[in-house]
């Protein structure tokens, strides 16, 4: 399409040239004539030609211009009588004709001309005398044939035809180079993107375009969703691992001690409680991770799954510490909600009392005895904000760094001892998330931790 538009110009150009050409050739013809013309007019006046006075010297400049242009000359007299015809054929008839007319009228000076296309000849009519003093005597009607002019458009044709064709095949020629050029970098992205159909190893070099700048913006862009893949890539491959090595920690614990009593004759009953003790907690270990995991993914899926509804916040927080009482009163915590106006916010019950409720536990957990958590729910026209704070063991810079990521724990040893999956903050962060609210956390170590939540009231 582009290419037809690029090559309506060289159509355009013959019919341009051309016209020009016939145009100059007509005028240069005309001028010609008419310049013999006058030199003939003036002798026919000297001689009163046109008042019946036989010249020889006229009629030889006659016949011989007629011959000259191979055309036809006529001598109308003041009475629209043609008085001499080359042709020797109309002499002695009457001619009123527009262009006669307009002579003796005075109308175009020094004669008019008509070009006939189609017929190919030229006629001019020039007048005998001047009508600006009305002294014209008569009219001369020159009438000639243009074959030459038209013989010369044909030539000229001809040769332009021969550029057009040699121009358009030039055209389509680069026309052709260049799209390859131009198409070249985009061939090498694809072939890129084709790579990464195997996975992400396969295509793990990136790539560089440096054709032109956007197909250089492109390949940076590209090898930036590269980089982005190839890290989830990793956590994704680090969180299959994690899993697999934390369901298998209590069931190599049940396996051993499983084993251990097997492995002895005539173990004692107690030893057999106490073994026996040990494997049902392992068993709820592992309970507890996947309903972690599970948890987890339900969070990861789309946000379409979530369910959201208008809800008391303040209801939401003291049911979660109803729930977790038990558990602060063994370790001789203190739990504290502080609200002073009630709380309606648009969100998912279930995913909000996971995300609320493993940090009130958290506060709890890693407490001293005899500490406290203090829950305190405030809001503005646009938001709720819950802050969760204790005086439990802290944690250390380093690892607020990286708490929300899944199974991280800061202290193995202690945490694992407290009974944690490691699970706990990844939740609640995927579920403030949801939610597009904000979580952060301030802790000094051996002082205490404060989780702060932000959540939009209204969700969008
Ligand atoms: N309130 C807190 N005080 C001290 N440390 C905390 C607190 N909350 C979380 N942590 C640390 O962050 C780690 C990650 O927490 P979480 O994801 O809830 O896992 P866990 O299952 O171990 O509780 C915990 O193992 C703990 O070391
Ligand atoms: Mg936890």
């Amino acid at each position: 399409m582009i290419l037809l538009v690029g090559l309506m110009p060289i159509f355009l150009m013959k019919y341009v040239i051309l016209e020009n050409y016939e145009k100059q050739a007509i005028v240069q013809k005309n001028q010609m004539i008419q310049s013999q013309c006058r030199q003939i007019v003036e002798q026919v006046l000297e001689t009163g030609y046109t008042s019946g006075n036989p010249s020889a010297v006229v009629e030889a400049e006659l016949v011989q211009f007629a011959g000259q242009y191979n055309g036809r000359v006529l001598i109308v007299d003041s009475h629209f009588s043609i008085i001499r015809d080359t042709y020797e054929i109309d002499e002695d008839k009457v001619i009123i004709s527009e262009e006669v007319l307009r002579c003796y009228l005075g109308e175009g000076t020094s004669g008019n001309y008509h070009y006939d296309k189609d017929y190919n000849f030229l006629e001019l009519t020039i007048p005998i005398g001047s009508p600006e003093e009305h002294t014209v005597q008569g009219v001369m009607i020159i009438s000639v044939p243009t074959d030459d002019v038209s013989a010369g458009r044909a030539a000229l044709g001809r040769t332009v035809w021969i550029l057009q064709v040699v121009l358009t095949l030039a055209i389509i020629a680069i026309a052709f180079y260049f799209s390859r050029v131009l198409i070249r970098p985009f061939a090498k992205i694809t072939k890129s993107l084709e790579g990464i159909r195997g996975g992400v190893e396969v295509s793990e070099q990136e790539i560089s375009i440096p054709d032109y700048t956007e197909t250089q913006l492109l390949a940076e862009a590209y090898n930036r969703m590269l980089q982005r893949m190839k890290l989830q890539e990793d956590s994704r491959q680090e969180f299959v691992s994690n899993v697999s090595h934390e369901l298998k920690t209590p069931i190599t614990s049940m396996k051993v001690l499983a084993d251990s009593l097997l492995a002895q004759q005539e173990v004692p009953a107690e030893l057999y409680r106490e073994f026996l003790g040990d494997i049902a907690e392992e068993i709820d270990r592992e309970n507890k991770i996947i309903s972690d995991l599970l948890s987890l993914v339900k969070m990861d899926r789309k946000s379409s799954d979530i369910n959201i509804q208008e809800i008391n916040i303040n209801q939401l927080i003291e049911k979660i510490i109803k729930r977790l009482k038990p558990i602060a009163a063994a370790k001789e915590v203190d739990l504290v909600l502080e609200s002073f106006k009630p709380v309606l916010a648009e969100v998912d019950e279930t995913k909000m009392t996971l995300a609320l409720s493993n940090l009130i536990e958290n506060g709890v957990k890693y407490n001293r005895d005899g500490g406290w958590v203090h829950i305190s729910l405030s809001v503005d026209n646009r938001y709720f904000y819950v802050k969760v704070e204790d005086t439990g063991i802290g944690i250390s810079e380093e690892d607020q760094e990286h708490i929300f990521e899944r199974f991280y724990r800061a202290d193995k040893s202690h945490s694992r001892e407290i009974g944690g999956t490691g699970l706990g903050l990844a939740i609640t962060r995927s579920a403030v998330l949801m939610h597009h609210g904000a979580i952060k956390v301030y802790s000094k170590e051996g002082e205490g931790t404060t989780f702060t939540v932000r959540i939009p009231l209204k969700y969008v």
